[in-house]
């Protein structure tokens, strides 16, 4: 497995802001923390672009900066330098771009605990600009659709996990946002409230809303999203759809299976094409159009399996982890 020559990054011309394609333009964020010598840089220069209907992975080790990026986006940390455009809007300005975002921050922190499901969403629906009547409507579909509605008058800290986190993102949904920041949805949940969630975010793209969601769950990440951003330390090191990261890192190395042994003459064919076989697995480096070629040299043999080695978003992550430090 080689390592990527170069990160991909956001190109430097940012896409027009008022492009209504992109609902998100968030172009050289940076943040500091601290003061006198503590002072340091938790973001720097971090530009991500989002498209209607497409899901941003967002990665990084803990501390990387990944929640005071969202928080940058959300408008709830104001960027020491660099801007945000959601829909054409700048949150820092005017609070009214606001109606594009929904978020679910961590922590469950867009929940009254002691209210119920129906009663949250229709506070938030209220305060995101929502007359009382068009929040209750919204929130009955919401639970509804989430699944929620046997749950609707129970007051929220005496649900689960799962479900507490359900009604997060349907809160965070009740004004109809263009663009969700979920930062680590999954995080916490079991299997099943997780494939929940992640059928959720699925959903939710398809109806044409942008989503980034963070997380350190690689696997989540994997299924979820069309591009993934790496984040390193304050930096964006990678920034790329989702199947060329992963491809970028796969072998080319096939693995092939034949029911029985391979005969003496159709080893050596084989081992003339690059091809090494033992037993009944044939190993083969070379080039998928020279892989026909392969096959028709153990022609009649019934072949069982063919698979390419294949990296997965886990593997991906650790070589870029482990590479030097990128200044
Ligand atoms: N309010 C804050 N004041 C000072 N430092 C902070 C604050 N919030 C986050 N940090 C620091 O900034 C860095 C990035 O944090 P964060 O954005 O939470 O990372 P992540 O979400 O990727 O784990 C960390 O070193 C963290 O300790
Ligand atoms: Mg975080």
């Amino acid at each position: 497995m080689q390592l990527a020559q170069g990160p991909t990054l956001t190109p430097p011309i940012p896409p027009s802001s008022v492009d209504p394609d992109w609902v998100l333009v968030a172009h050289e964020l940076t943040k500091f923390y601290g003061r006198g010598s503590q002072r340091f840089e938790a973001v720097r220069q971090v530009s991500l672009n989002l498209q209607q209907g497409s899901v941003l992975a967002f990665l990084g080790p803990n501390g990387a900066g990944k929640t005071t990026t969202i928080k940058m986006v959300a408008g709830l940390v104001r960027p020491d330098r660099g801007w945000v455009r959601i829909v054409g809007e700048d949150p820092h300005r005017h609070a009214a771009a606001l109606r594009h975002v929904g978020a679910v921050l961590e922590g469950n922190r867009n929940l009254y605990w002691r209210l119920t499901p129906e009663e949250n969403l229709e506070y938030f629906g209220v305060l995101r600009g929502l007359s009382r009547r068009l929040a209750r409507q919204r929130g009955a579909v919401l639970l509804q659709r989430f699944e929620l509605e046997t749950k609707a008058k129970i007051p929220v800290q005496k649900l689960s996990r799962g479900m507490q986190q359900k009604l997060a993102i349907a809160v965070a949904l009740i004004h109809s946002p263009q663009l969700l920041l979920l930062d680590e949805p999954t995080l916490g949940l079991d299997v099943e409230a997780s494939q929940t969630v992640k059928a959720l975010v699925r959903e939710i793209a398809a109806e044409g809303r942008a989503v980034i969601l963070t997380t350190h769950q690689l696997d989540v990440a994997e299924e979820l999203s069309d591009r993934v951003a790496i984040i390193r330390q304050g930096h964006i090191i990678t920034e790329e759809p989702t199947a060329d990261l992963i491809r970028q890192f796969s072998g080319s190395t096939y693995h092939l299976a034949v029911e029985g042994v391979v005969p003496v003459q159709q080893q050596q064919a084989i081992a003339k094409l690059g091809g090494t076989v033992t037993g009944s697995d044939i190993t083969f480096a070379g080039s998928a159009t020279a892989l026909y070629d392969l096959l028709a040299a153990l022609r009649p043999l019934p072949i069982l399996s063919v698979q390419r080695d294949r990296a997965d978003l886990t593997q991906v992550f650790l070589k870029l982890m482990q590479s030097p430090e990128i200044k």
